[in-house]
């Protein structure tokens, strides 16, 4: 069976989009690939060294992820900085890592421009540290969106230029996680391409009823359609996307019938959209606080997730360390 390993920096709650674009697919890659996933703390040092909130924020993430579905019985969800041999094969890996090519990486140019006073080494060596996480498990395939593509063909190269190194295939190249059909691309509410973080029009898998329906009904439109069947401008045509997404077929085909007839009223429209996002938000969000304030229940995630981890890892480590040359006297 292929092994699938996914990361995700603890920066922030999931949003619909993480949700329908990632996370649901990760549900059903469980069950047919050998999946880890894992929260990527120490990662996000790089980025937000505030001991205030790490923890929390690794938390958040983990209570997440197991309130939409991820099973750790099933996969291996751990946190990175439980398993501290990715630390060390981070740091052989950074042996053969050069300078010219970090450099070149388009998130490290990005964070250099964006953090001047905090342009640090871990920032530098970020892809290695990517690079151990995945090779660490010897995982095939990673789904990673646009921004990351570079960072797991740094991942590829790395991986190569050990296999050639140590004329052995230790490391299978990690492939890009083709989701084909089933990716699904979650549009803002605020007329621009895609809803995400750093867009700022998040709506999140926490937020409750009220700031839903706030967030819904300020949602961009226009004056309306003017013809009968005309094609609706993007703004409109992302509504009916998210329709499609969370709500029945019949409501999506209710509002295009009436958009076609020009008897749309936008207002209906969103109240339609917000009751929607809350009836599939709303158990969800009920079920993050409970896992959240269960410590009991997450230590028993981390310390089994630690555990599945830590035996991969270290079967990867032994085999790195022999074919360096390290023996024991
Ligand atoms: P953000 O864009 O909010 O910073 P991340 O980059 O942390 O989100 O996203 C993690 C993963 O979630 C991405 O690799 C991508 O697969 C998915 N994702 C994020 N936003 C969307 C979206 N609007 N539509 C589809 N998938 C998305
Ligand atoms: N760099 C990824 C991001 O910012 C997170 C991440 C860390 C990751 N290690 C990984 C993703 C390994 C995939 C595989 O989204």
């Amino acid at each position: 069976m292929e092994t699938v390993l996914s990361g995700i920096r603890p920066t922030g709650n999931l949003h619909l989009g993480n949700y329908f674009g990632a996370v649901k697919n990760f549900l059903k890659m469980q069950h047919n690939y050998n999946c880890y996933f894992f929260i990527a703390d120490w990662h996000s040092l790089t980025t937000h060294p505030t001991p205030e909130n790490l923890h929390d924020n690794v938390r958040t993430v983990l209570s997440e992820y197991l309130a939409v579905g991820l099973d750790p019985e099933i996969c291996t969800l751990y946190v990175q900085s439980d398993v501290p041999e990715i630390s060390e094969l981070y740091l052989l890996l950074n042996m053969n890592a050069y300078l010219g090519e970090l450099e070149r990486t388009t998130t490290f140019k990005e964070k250099a421009r964006s953090q001047p006073e905090n342009v640090n080494a871990a920032l530098l060596t970020y892809p290695t540290l990517m690079c151990a996480d995945i090779i660490i498990h010897k995982a095939n395939k990673v789904p990673v969106g646009k921004d990351q593509e570079q960072n797991l063909e740094m991942a590829r190269k790395f991986a190569r230029r050990f296999n050639r190194m140590y004329k052995k295939e230790v490391f299978p190249l990690p492939a890009p996680f083709n989701f084909g059909a089933d990716l699904v691309k979650v549009p803002g509410l605020d007329g621009t391409g895609k809803m995400g973080k750093s867009e700022g029009n998040g709506i999140y898998l926490s937020d409750d009823p009220k700031v839903i329906r706030k967030k819904v009904m300020r949602a961009v439109t226009d004056a309306g359609p003017t013809e009968e069947n005309q094609t609706p401008p993007e703004v409109i045509e992302n509504l009916f996307t998210l329709l499609n997404i969370v709500s029945s077929p019949d409501t999506e085909q209710y509002f295009r019938d009436a958009y076609a007839k020009c008897t749309i009223r936008y207002g209906d429209m969103k109240k339609q959209l917000a009751e929607d996002i809350i009836a599939f938000t709303t158990p969800i969000r009920e079920k993050i606080n409970d896992i959240y304030n269960n410590s009991d229940y997450l230590s028993e995630v981390t310390r089994m997730g630690a555990e599945k981890a830590r035996l991969s890892a270290g079967k990867t480590l032994k085999e790195v360390r022999q074919l360096i040359g390290f023996k024991s006297f």
